[in-house]
């Protein structure tokens, strides 16, 4: 069940997979969101995110578990690292992204539902029962800027990991990306 240098786990393949491909799905769904004012798509944004939060935290524990996986060619020092380090900061980003959209909607006083199932009702004003207040500004602020934020750096990080992963497979030809897709070198 471990990853191997020929063969990585399907713990560790499933986990990959629905995470990314979640992950890139939901950055266009919330750009598109922002940019065209598309409120009618915020509960299934907040949904899809709170519940791919909790896969998250379990691929990070099975990560820490399991180590990095070991490279499946010799490549320069420096190709190492750089694939080190963007791997980190999109493990740390996977889970900084679905935590500052929980502080902005918590902290901003805002519903919090997985598909109509409450978790948190919203926090309405005791004067005026239509208007929702913040539970706690700084908190819903900083979910809010974080969000955005992070998000850019980890779209960043996806185009230089989808660049890396291609250059293994086209140029390097190695086992890189079949090991990825469930394929032993
Ligand atoms: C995988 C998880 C998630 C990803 C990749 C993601 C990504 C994004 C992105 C890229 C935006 C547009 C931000 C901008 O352009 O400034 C956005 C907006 C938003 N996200 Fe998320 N999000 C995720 C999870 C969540 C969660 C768990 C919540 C809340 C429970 C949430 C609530 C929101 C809200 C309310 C907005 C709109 C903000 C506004 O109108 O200003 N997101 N998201
Ligand atoms: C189409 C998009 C993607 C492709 C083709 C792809 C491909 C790959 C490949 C081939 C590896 C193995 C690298 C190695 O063996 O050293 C890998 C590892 C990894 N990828 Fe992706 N990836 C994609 C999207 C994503 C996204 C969106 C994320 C996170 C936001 C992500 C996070 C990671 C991480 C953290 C690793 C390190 C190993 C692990 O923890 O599973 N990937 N990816």
């Amino acid at each position: 069940m471990s990853d191997t240098k020929e063969k990585l786990s399907p713990i560790s393949i499933f986990l990959h997979w629905i995470v990314g491909l979640t992950i890139i799905a939901m950055l266009a769904l919330g750009i598109y969101m922002e940019e065209n004012e598309a409120y009618q798509f915020y509960d299934l944004h907040k949904s899809i995110g709170t519940l791919i939060f909790g896969v998250i935290l379990i691929r990070v524990t099975w990560r820490i578990k399991q180590g990095w996986p070991v490279p499946a060619s010799d490549y320069k020092k420096i190709e190492q690292l750089m694939s080190k380090v963007i791997h980190y900061v999109l493990l740390i980003g996977s889970v900084m992204i679905p935590m500052s959209g929980l502080m902005m909607s918590i902290g901003g006083g805002h519903e919090l539902a997985i598909f109509g199932l409450e978790l948190m009702p919203a926090n309405a004003s005791l004067t005026i029962p239509d208007e929702i207040v913040a539970r706690n500004e700084l908190i819903g602020g900083t979910g809010h800027q974080l969000h955005g934020l992070v998000s850019n750096v980890v779209i960043a990080a996806i185009v230089l990991h989808v660049a890396g992963a291609l250059k293994h497979h086209i140029v390097d030809k190695d086992s890189t990306l079949k090991r990825m897709l469930g394929k032993s070198s």
